[in-house]
């Protein structure tokens, strides 16, 4: 089998291009963007701070330098503490690149199952006491949006304006990993710049259920997107005639927020297809809010672990889904997984909980 042929539900990053943005980068007008001289970036910048309602934005190379960035622009002051979900992406998946290469103290807060922190939680963790040599200082809170690990979840304006409050009594940056921004959006039907406006930054992916190659948006203030800039340079993602990927960027902005809501309907397929099966647990109401499907494996009723799963899957039936543990499995729908596409890996998915059922 191909692996074009493969139903791939590991993750909406392997997304391919869509013609449009094929067409979009074979034509981009370019120029070198370390100089600030690329046109198609200048176009995707100027449209994500609009988008963002922010003063202006910055194309980064990946959600991880974005966030990264972010992170250490808040945190420049030596001794800098930042409060964050223990489940979030940037504690769990980006190498600790803050902590590393930053030097910024991680404080974290139990994330809870709907994807935010408790107000209480952060407002316990800031620290008060000034100037005891003892302690970091708070600097920066962290949230994201729609929420990755805890299955898509989005967080709605009222609770994030909750969040800004309590930064703003203390003094302190807030910080949106929206690398799924326009999924939660979309689902509210909101604004994303509403969704945003009490944050201090942001970061938006082009790369996920946006289709784009690669490539990832912050925005805040012009002074922040100037400081932002050096770090980018720091970090090695000054990038030339990047044009050339700007112009899929400004595709997958205006193109693909409008089909996002087609694959949150998927995945509510997808899920309402698995809690039939018996072995799997998954409630379709409660954990499928988006694009973002786990399900767990019960091990009274069913043979085999997630791998063995994920295995049987991809060899037997040319499906590709995602292991998060020993009984987890995770499913992401995307642009290039239609309604048929769904009911196939249901009905594939059964064949093999029947053939390992206890
Ligand atoms: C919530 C969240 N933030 C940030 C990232 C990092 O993005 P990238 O893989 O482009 O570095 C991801 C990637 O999956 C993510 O899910």
């Amino acid at each position: 089998m191909s692996s074009t042929s493969f139903i791939d539900l590991r993750s909406d990053t392997v997304t391919k291009p869509t013609a449009e943005m094929r067409q979009a980068m074979f034509e981009a007008e370019v120029g070198d963007d370390v100089y600030g001289d690329d046109p198609t970036v200048l176009k995707l910048q100027d449209m994500a701070a609009k988008l963002l309602g922010k003063q202006a934005a910055l194309f980064v190379p990946s959600g991880t330098m974005a966030n990264l960035i972010c992170v250490l622009n808040h945190c420049s002051q030596f001794g800098s503490e930042m409060i964050l979900g223990d489940e979030s992406h940037i504690h769990l998946f980006e190498q600790g690149g803050c902590s590393t290469l930053g030097r910024v103290h991680l404080r974290t807060v139990p994330t809870q199952q709907d994807g935010t922190l408790r107000i209480q939680d952060i407002e316990q963790r800031i620290r008060t006491v000034k100037d005891d040599a003892h302690f970091p200082r708070t600097k920066l809170v962290c949230l994201e949006n729609t929420h990755n690990r805890m299955g898509g979840k989005v967080l709605t304006v009222e609770y994030i304006q909750s969040v800004g409050q309590l930064c703003q009594q203390y003094g302190i940056k807030l910080h949106m990993d929206g690398a799924r921004l326009m999924n939660a959006a979309v689902e509210l039907d909101v604004d994303p710049a509403v969704l945003v406006e009490c944050c201090d930054s942001v970061s938006l992916c082009l790369s996920k259920g946006l289709a784009a190659p690669m490539g990832s948006l912050i925005a805040g203030t012009e002074e922040f997107i100037r400081e932002a800039r050096r770090l980018r340079k720091v970090l090695g993602g000054g990038l030339r005639q990047v044009g050339i990927v700007a112009a899929a960027g400004i595709v997958a902005l205006t193109q693909m927020p409008k089909l996002l809501k087609l694959d949150h309907q998927h995945a509510k397929l997808l899920a309402q297809g698995l809690a039939k099966l018996p072995g799997c647990k998954i409630d379709p109401e409660k954990d499928v809010q988006t694009n973002i499907v786990f399900f767990e494996i019960d091990s009274q009723k069913i043979q085999i672990d997630a791998s063995a799963v994920a295995q049987s899957l991809e060899v037997e039936h040319g499906i590709l889904i995602g292991v998060s543990g020993k009984w987890k499995c995770r499913l992401l729908t995307h642009y290039m997984i239609t309604k048929e596409n769904v009911e196939y890996v249901l009905e594939q998915m059964k064949t093999v909980f029947e053939k390992n059922r206890i």
